[in-house]
């Protein structure tokens, strides 16, 4: 961490703290209160985590007020026009854009890692052919902590690598393992000859029967749509995969972890939940009452696809997203989709009522991906595994920075305490 710039005076019951304050590359500078408790027996409280900085990071950046995500400092919008998801995961795990060299080396060792052990397909059978796909990631991905004990010794910079490699390569099988699962379709296995985005939409769509042609436009679109999804900062899931991680556990385990806190509807589950509001909304004149629902504080209906903690402007892979709706339903031939027409009508209601404006709630990274994923032939049950297959590099990569810090420490948080004051055990014959 750069050294401290400036200090904060705080004062508390007439007595005057100094605190140290960093300032980073962009972004806020940050409160050092590590030693405040030690000096003023007292603790910060931010349940939300609303103005906390958890982490030193060099990974991601994000810019509220400006709508603007850097990876590595390459911002998104160039990403998703110029590069492709492999080479934007070797941007995130190594910090640089790869050499033609270096990019040939990574894709090799990501292909040749997509097989799982073969003993894992007997887990899918443990689960019942209706259970949700995430339930099924969260089990399988934990259970690889069980499989591939020669890269978990995360002391060991090399064994880093390989759990790393194997994740990233894994994910996309595990996925559409889970998906053929719940359709009671066999199982795919991947194939060396084909690109990243290739391969998982074969393992999802190629049956036994058939040959299976990848169309490169349905290709194009998912590896842009993994793109888009790589890395957010210290988002929830994220923040969960650090938290676990802290303590040194297995790292496939800590994945399992944020894959878990991912499925909410509140973060990585509000595609899904986009896509089934829209189909209930249904036409566009139904938008106004679903509007006055989201507005009206004794309702818990929220706009799903809507609003976002750091984003106070268009959410830049929203806006790619779009695009990339009108383009590949363009291209699909589908013509005047009715989810679409809905989305960007109750869009351009929701921007111009005071409610969002004032409250800053914009398109998030959720509104338009069901729409193409739906046009690519994915149930919505489907939607958020393919956010944890894409998310899985960040959350690696984050492990990675915070795993290889020798300053580590174990999360532990403490509480405002408002329970019961000391007192006597009360025997059951005087209750
Ligand atoms: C992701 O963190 C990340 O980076 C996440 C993510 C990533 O890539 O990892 O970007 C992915 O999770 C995107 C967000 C997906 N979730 C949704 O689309 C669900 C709907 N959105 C919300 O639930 C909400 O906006 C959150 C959870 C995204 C953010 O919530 P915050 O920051 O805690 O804000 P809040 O709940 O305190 O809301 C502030 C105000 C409240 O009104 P007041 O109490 O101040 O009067 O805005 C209102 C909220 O009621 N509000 C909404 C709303 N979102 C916020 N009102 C209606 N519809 C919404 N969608």
């Amino acid at each position: 961490m750069a050294e401290s710039t400036k200090t904060a005076k705080l004062t508390i019951d007439g007595k005057d703290y100094d605190l140290p304050v960093y300032a980073g590359t962009s972004g806020p500078d940050v409160i050092d209160i590590r030693k405040l408790y030690g000096q003023a027996g007292v603790f910060t409280y931010d349940p939300g985590f609303t103005s906390t900085a958890s982490c030193d990071s060099t990974i991601t950046y994000i810019d509220g007020d400006r709508g603007q995500l850097l990876h590595r400092g390459y911002p998104i919008d160039q990403l998703a026009e110029k590069s492709h998801y492999l080479e934007v995961c070797y941007l995130l795990l190594y910090g640089e854009l790869p050499s033609p060299a270096q990019l040939e080396d990574f894709e090799s060792r990501v292909t040749n890692h997509t097989m799982i052990h073969e003993q894992m397909m007997y887990l899918f059978r443990g689960y019942r052919r209706d259970a949700h796909p995430m339930a099924i990631m969260v089990g399988v991905v934990g259970a690889m902590s069980a499989f591939y004990h020669d890269s978990t010794d995360i002391s060991d910079p090399w064994q880093r690598e390989v759990a790393s490699i194997r994740m990233v390569a894994k994910m996309p099988t595990i996925a559409a393992m889970a998906y053929k699962y719940s359709i009671g379709q066999p199982f795919v296995y991947p194939r060396n000859d084909l690109d990243y985005a290739s391969n998982f939409l074969r393992m999802c769509f190629a049956v036994p029967a058939a040959d299976y042609e990848v169309n490169p436009i349905l290709s194009r679109a998912m590896d842009r749509i993994f793109t888009l999804h790589a890395d957010h900062e210290q988002n929830a899931s994220t923040s969960t995969v650090r938290l676990a991680s802290s303590s040194g556990a297995n790292p496939f385990a800590c994945i399992a972890a944020g894959i878990a806190c991912l499925w909410g509807p509140a973060h990585g589950g509000a595609n899904q939940a986009c896509l089934e509001m829209l189909q209930e909304i249904g036409t566009p004149d139904r938008i106004p009452e679903f509007i006055a629902r989201a507005k009206d504080k004794d309702d818990p209906f929220r706009l799903m696809g809507f609003g976002h903690r750091v984003y106070k402007n268009f959410d830049p892979r929203a806006k790619v997203m779009k695009q990339s709706a009108d383009e590949v339903l363009d291209l699909l031939g589908i013509e005047d989709n009715p989810t679409l027409q809905v989305a960007k009508e109750l869009e351009k209601a929701a921007l111009a009522d005071p409610y969002f404006a004032d409250k800053k709630l914009f398109p998030n990274v959720d509104f338009y991906s069901g729409i193409i994923l739906e046009a690519m032939g994915f149930p919505t049950s489907m939607f958020t595994p393919i956010f944890a297959l894409s998310r899985t590099v960040g959350w690696i990569s984050q492990w990675k920075e915070m795993i290889s810090d020798p300053q580590l420490k174990i999360g532990r948080p403490r509480q405002l305490y408002h329970g019961e004051t000391l007192r006597d055990y009360v025997d059951i014959e005087n209750r």
